[in-house]
This record gives C-alpha cells, sequence and structure tokens, in this order.
C-alpha cells in the first residue's frame, strides 16, 4: 500500500531536483503517493500566501512531507518558511547524516550525523532594533531562548538516536563557557540526561569552536553531535563539507505527529533554470523517508545506485567536477538500480 506524502517542490533548483528524485523513487518501486503543494516564492507567484493553509492542513493529514529548498528574502520581506515549518508543527529534532557517498574526497569513509534543536535559540526569531541619539536602528538586539524541556527533548533524541543505530558516542557541543544561561543550561540538561544512558553510549561535551576544528582535523573521532539550533545550523553545513558539498546532505525535521524530510542546501539561485544542480541531497532525503516508513529495502536500493553512480564518476553534476546535467545524473542512478 502506497503512503501518501505532502510534496513541495520548492523554489529555485527545488522543482528540477524534486522531478529528478520523483522519477528515481519511481524506478525503485517506492510506494509513496504524493499531494503536491505551494509554498515560498513558488505559493506567492500564484497569489497565495507564502505558507498556504492547503499546505499546512495537507502535511497536518499526512503527517510526512518531501520537500524542497524554500527562498527566504535576506533582510526585509516574509520570515524564513522553514522556521516557520518547524515551528508550526514542533519538528524539534533535524537529524543531518554526513555520509562519503562517492570516494576519493578530502575524506573517505565519513559517517556521522547532526541533531540539531530546531524550534529554539537564536532562531526563535524574538529580536528589535533600539534606538539611540535620534538614530531608531542605532542597536539589534535578538533573544536566544532555550527551555528545559527543549534541551532535554533534543538531548533524548540524540541518546535515543545513538541506541537505536547502534552508535558508539555522542559529542554535545555548546558555549556554555561564555553563555552561561542559555548554554549553560542546555549543557545542564545533557549531563542529566547523558548519566541515564550511561554504560550504554560513550559521551562527551565539547565547546563549539573546538569542535569545528576538530571536526575538520579528525572527523572520526565524532560519531553522533547534538547541539542548538545555530550550532547545528552552521556545523552541518561544515559536515556537508566534508562530504562532498550541500549537493551530498540530506536533512530530516522530526515531530511527534508529523516528519518532513529535505536537503540541507537551499534553492541556489545560481544554479536556478540551468538544470545543472547535484539532486543527491534531495533522493537521500526520500530514502531517509523510506527509512522512518520502513521500506528499508527500497530505501537502500537507491543510496547504492546512488553510490554505484558517483563511484563510477561518469555522470556526474558540475559541483562534483562533472558535465552531467540534473537529469543526466537522475537517468544513471535508475539504471544503476539493482
Ligand atoms: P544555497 O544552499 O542555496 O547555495 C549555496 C551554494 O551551494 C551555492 O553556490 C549553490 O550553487 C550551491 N548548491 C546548493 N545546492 C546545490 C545542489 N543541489 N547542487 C549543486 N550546488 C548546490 O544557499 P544560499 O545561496 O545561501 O541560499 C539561497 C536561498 O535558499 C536563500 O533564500 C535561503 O534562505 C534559502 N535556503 C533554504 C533552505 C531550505 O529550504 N531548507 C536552506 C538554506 C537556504
Amino acid at each position: 500500500m502506497a503512503v501518501t506524502a505532502t510534496l513541495i517542490p520548492g523554489d529555485g533548483i527545488g522543482p528540477s531536483i524534486t522531478a529528478a528524485t520523483l522519477r528515481v523513487l519511481e524506478a525503485a518501486g517506492a510506494a509513496l503517493a504524493w499531494d503536491e503543494q505551494l509554498a515560498g516564492m513558488a505559493a506567492l507567484a500564484a497569489v497565495h500566501p507564502p505558507l498556504p493553509d492547503e499546505a499546512l492542513a495537507s502535511i497536518r493529514r499526512h503527517g510526512l512531507c518531501l520537500k524542497g529548498p524554500l527562498t527566504t528574502p535576506v533582510g526585509v520581506g516574509f520570515r524564513s518558511i522553514n522556521v516557520a515549518l518547524r515551528k508550526e508543527f514542533d519538528l524539534y529534532a533535524n537529524v543531518r547524516p554526513a555520509v562519503t557517498m562517492m570516494p576519493g574526497g578530502r575524506y573517505e569513509d565519513i559517517d556521522l550525523v547532526l541533531i540539531r534543536e530546531n524550534t529554539e535559540g537564536l532562531y526563535v526569531g524574538v529580536e528589535h532594533y533600539i534606538g539611540m541619539g535620534g538614530d531608531p536602528r542605532a542597536a539589534a538586539e535578538s533573544v536566544m531562548l532555550v527551555t528545559r524541556f527543549g534541551a532535554e527533548r533534543i538531548v533524548r533524541y540524540a541518546f535515543e538516536y545513538a541506541v537505536r543505530h547502534r552508535r558508539r558516542k555522542v559529542t554535545l557541543a555548546h558555549k556554555a563557557n561564555i553563555l552561561k544561561y542559555t548554554q549553560g543550561l542546555f549543557l545542564e540538561e545533557g549531563h542529566k540526561i547523558a548519566a541515564e544512558y550511561a554504560g550504554r553510549v560513550e559521551w562527551e561535551d565539547r565547546i563549539i569552536d573546538a569542535t569545528a576544528m576538530h571536526l575538520v582535523l579528525n572527523p572520526y573521532q565524532f560519531d553522533v553531535l547534538v547541539m542548538e539550533n545555530m550550532f547545528g545550523d552552521i556545523l552541518s553545513d561544515q559536515m556537508a563539507g566534508l562530504v562532498g558539498g550541500l549537493g551530498m546532505a540530506p536533512g530530516g525535521n522530526i515531530g511527534t505527529d508529523v516528519a518532513m524530510y529535505e536537503p540541507v542546501h537551499g534553492s541556489a539561485p545560481d544554479l536556478t533554470g540551468k538544470g545543472i544542480a547535484n539532486p543527491t541531497a534531495m533522493i537521500l532525503a526520500a530514502c531517509m523517508m523510506l527509512d522512518h516508513l520502513k521500506q528499508f529495502e527500497c530505501a537502500d536500493r537507491i543510496r547504492a545506485a546512488v553510490q554505484a553512480t558517483l563511484s563510477a564518476r561518469e555522470t556526474l553534476t558540475p559541483d562534483l567536477h562533472g558535465r552531467a546535467t540534473t537529469d543526466e545524473y537522475a537517468d544513471a542512478v535508475t539504471r544503476a538500480l539493482r
């Protein structure tokens, strides 16, 4: 029986990498059906608000969504639809694996997972200007919100993830040396939860800036990493760099009732309309969704086909120093399905 999920192709390169992903899913026989919805600039262009009620109702109904990237205007205009979706459905855990799919890169055999708190921190969007000396915008202030509840549930999620996936170690990265209240609370909850898993999962805490450096020096010392929202946003892009770039990095946004899968990257305005974006991140995001639905065999076959295509190095998109189009790459993955 096919499971129906909301499909949001997204903005910029979104529609083309989505079309490529759907072709691969269909060829692999994934038991999925789609309820396609508009959001972001695509919705605005169709004279809808950027996050239409129909899209929200669809996600609520199906509890499952595959989403392309959505453009957010910088500085002005509407607030991030991605952030709004995460808030609306309380998608508190952002799971971002970084796994080597193509040999011959800067590092071999990377297999890391970053678990990012997705609803709190600086991204709650509570910010304002402060007027001084006649300048109404002389300063600006943002609130970093950390709740005991939010910290506890994300660290617990990371440990549960480690147990479920037979992972060795959890690293909690923080800045409690400087941000003693917000990051201090996050770390305090980390210690409490870690104690519950003592003897089952190894654990350590590290300062975020040192973690960033050690990820580059020796990524193999890490396994599962957990951190607050903005730190996780930045370090997950860094981790994508360990495995070939943003075109390779998928993510899941997980809540109690809804799960939403997407590439880590954005709408890539510089590539829009050129037909050369790498659809791997979106294909791997769809595989995470198949895992969630326990369609493991199908997900594994697609991942093996992606790996085979990347290893063969014959049909690669330009971000991987090839000359293939998005569609040619998707066709090669489809042909590599066993
Ligand atoms: P971006 O991720 O779109 O692009 C950064 C760089 O990576 C660009 O050089 C781009 O060409 C390259 N890139 C990204 N995806 C690629 C792919 N699949 N294949 C090959 N190269 C790829 O980040 P940027 O430019 O900062 O943001 C563009 C827009 O996307 C903004 O409006 C931003 O707010 C939005 N965004 C949306 C996200 C989401 O929907 N989850 C996440 C990140 C950004």
